[in-house]
């Protein structure tokens, strides 16, 4: 693997499971200093001891991303302990799955309040590191429900869509100060909150899905964290405002 990110500062936000768990340890693997931000801070500090198990630096810290104090205190600590930020990885999110006339203003809100201005909040607060070192990489997770629309999800893929138009606005603003921004749009990817769902509202059994997966298995969330660890390597520096699906080709 290499250490092709040896020097930078890499944070990832949702870093305690899943997908960001994955893309925590893979970057570190791959040289960085990770910070591992999430609402959960003890697993966030289990998932930076198994980075420093394996030789590599991390720190953990607790946040809500979607409270901007919070994710400016969270980046300060960072700062502090591991230096500015040159890598941003948004995987923290939020699922929700309700009829539409039974969403109230309040919950429609809270999800898009964590996972479009949550990611917001934190290309702002990170954005400015990156701009004085002329080098930046962000990489949003999106997802592949934004590709296609799902039912009774009109407020997560809402706001998943509006992180896609995010990171395509936002490459455009900052290529000129050498940051790239795009997005990974996972499906069906075997993480906590993927089983979560099944246990719940989704109705789909992992044999369904992998019969109508062109590559016939569920996602993994190496998968992800493979494609991120490629966005953000130096190898990447001509990608930007790109939509990366990594999804076994059910959405192309
Ligand atoms: N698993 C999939 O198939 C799939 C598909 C499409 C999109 N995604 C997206 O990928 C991302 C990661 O999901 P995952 O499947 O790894 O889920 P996960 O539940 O395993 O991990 C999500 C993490 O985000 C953290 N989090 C939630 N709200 C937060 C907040 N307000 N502040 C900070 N941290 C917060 C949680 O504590 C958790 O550790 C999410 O944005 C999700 O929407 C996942």
């Amino acid at each position: 693997m290499g250490q092709t990110l040896a020097g930078r500062v890499a944070v990832v936000t949702g870093g305690a499971s899943g997908i960001g768990r994955s893309c925590a340890l893979r970057l570190a693997q791959d040289g960085a200093r990770v910070a591992v931000l999430d609402l959960n801070a003890a697993h966030a500090g289990d998932v930076a001891a198994e980075i420093q198990a394996e030789g590599g630096t991390a720190h953990a810290v607790g946040v809500d991303v979607a409270d901007r104090a919070s994710v400016d205190r969270a980046l300060a600590e960072v700062r502090k302990h591991l230096g500015p930020i040159a890598i941003l990885v948004n995987s923290a999110g939020k699922t929700a799955h309700d009829s539409f006339l039974d969403i109230s203003l309040e919950l429609w809100t809270s999800v898009l309040t964590v996972n479009l201005t949550g990611t917001f909040h934190c290309c702002q607060a990170a954005v400015p590191d990156m701009i004085e070192a002329g080098w930046g990489r962000i990489v949003n997770i999106s997802s592949s429900s934004a590709h296609s629309g799902v039912p009774y999800m009109t407020h997560y893929v809402a706001s998943k869509a509006g992180v896609i138009g995010l990171t395509k606005s936002l490459a455009l603003e900052l290529g000129p100060s050498g940051i790239t921004v795009n997005t990974i749009p996972p499906g069906f990817i075997d993480t906590p909150m993927l089983r979560t769902a099944q246990a719940g509202f989704l109705d789909t059994p992992t044999e369904k899905v992998i019969g109508q997966t062109p590559v016939r298995r569920a996602g993994r969330p190496e998968d992800i964290s493979a494609a991120c660890a490629f966005l953000v390597s130096e190898d990447a520096g001509y990608i930007t405002g790109q939509v990366i699906g990594v999804n076994g080709g059910r959405n192309t």
